[in-house]
């Protein structure tokens, strides 16, 4: 299927980094929120990631100024389903994400290929809330989507090979690389980073070292672009503490236990880099660690 319209199902951070990077690639984009300064926000930042990119070289004003035009903003679902690919990027929610989804259906085009960015939930539960499990996938972006090169592509257990074949050419027009998942809780990378990200937060709460240690250790002790607990921050807690509970209760194995720490912080609204505090305070001009 030849993919030139697609919409974008909510704005934050993977929704804008989803429709900066299929703007950049000349694809129509609508994106929705149900928020307008959501939408307000995410078109601010995509404006300042594609400067960004503008500053080092990596694109011209006129693919900034043309990325820009191809993005429009809407508040009403109805709006967004008469596209040729449907991307659901809303919070990792199972209830929310079935929600969004039903409320969908009913506005696709009969071809409409629907995807979810869910980067842990099962995509044939998922796709049973629709009337199309057939063009139906997973379709994982990684944060930040404009830098990062992986896309997960995950076929729930009724998608057709059409489906398949047209997502492997929309991740090779974004000038990405797809890695093919099994429908199975966490996927590849979040089956494996998370329990890593988890674990970090048991050997703060142990005593073992302090966020400082343990960050510096895995940056440089593991040459890892951030520590741990900076990329849980970066995440957000409240979306490391749902896939691990997605790991935990999918696979039923208690090493996949979400750390009672994790679980305090998102209770304090601790979420992160998105709420200002989390590992660390992002209050001032530099990180300041927490613990
Ligand atoms: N948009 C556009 N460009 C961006 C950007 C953004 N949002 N953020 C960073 N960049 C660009 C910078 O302009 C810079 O470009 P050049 O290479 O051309 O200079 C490059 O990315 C590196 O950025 P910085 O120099 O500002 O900072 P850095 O070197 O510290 O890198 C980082 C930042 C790329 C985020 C790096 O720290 C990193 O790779 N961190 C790990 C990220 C990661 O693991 N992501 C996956 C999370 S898991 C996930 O997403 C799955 C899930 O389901 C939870």
């Amino acid at each position: 299927m030849d993919i030139k319209q697609v919409s974008v199902i909510g704005a934050g951070q993977m929704g804008n980094g989803i429709a900066h990077v299929f703007a950049l690639a000349n694809y129509q984009v609508i994106l929705h929120d149900i928020s307008k300064d959501a939408l307000q926000n995410a078109l601010t930042q995509i404006d300042a990631n594609l400067t960004r990119q503008v500053s080092k070289g990596r694109i011209s004003e006129t693919d900034k100024q043309g990325a820009l035009r191809r993005i429009t903003t809407t508040c009403d679902l109805e709006n967004c389903g008469r596209v040729d690919l449907v991307i659901e990027a809303v919070t990792e929610r199972e209830s929310v994400k079935a929600a969004v989804l039903e409320d969908l259906t009913p506005h696709l085009n009969h071809d409409t290929i629907l995807t979810t960015n869910t980067s842990s939930i099962s995509i044939t539960r998922l796709a049973s809330r629709t009337d199309r499990p057939d063009r139906f996938m997973g379709f994982h972006f990684m944060n930040p989507v404009p830098v990062m090169q992986l896309v997960e592509l995950i076929r729930g257990i009724a998608t057709n090979e059409d489906t398949y074949q047209s997502l492997l050419h929309v991740v090779a027009r974004l000038d990405k690389t797809a890695a093919s998942s099994s429908d199975f809780p966490g996927f590849i990378v979040n089956r494996i980073l998370m329990p890593m990200i988890n674990e970090a937060v048991y050997a703060l709460l142990e005593g073992i070292g302090s966020v400082e240690a343990i960050d510096s250790s895995m940056r440089l002790g593991a040459n890892h672009p951030m520590g741990p607990l900076q990329l849980a921050d970066f995440i957000g807690l409240d979306t490391c503490l749902a896939i691990m509970n997605v790991l935990f209760d999918g696979l039923g194995d208690s090493k996949y236990r979400p750390c009672p720490l994790l679980t305090k912080y998102v209770e304090a609204q601790w979420l992160g880099r998105k709420t200002r505090r989390g590992f660390y305070d992002y209050s001032g001009d530099v990180p300041v660690p927490t613990r």
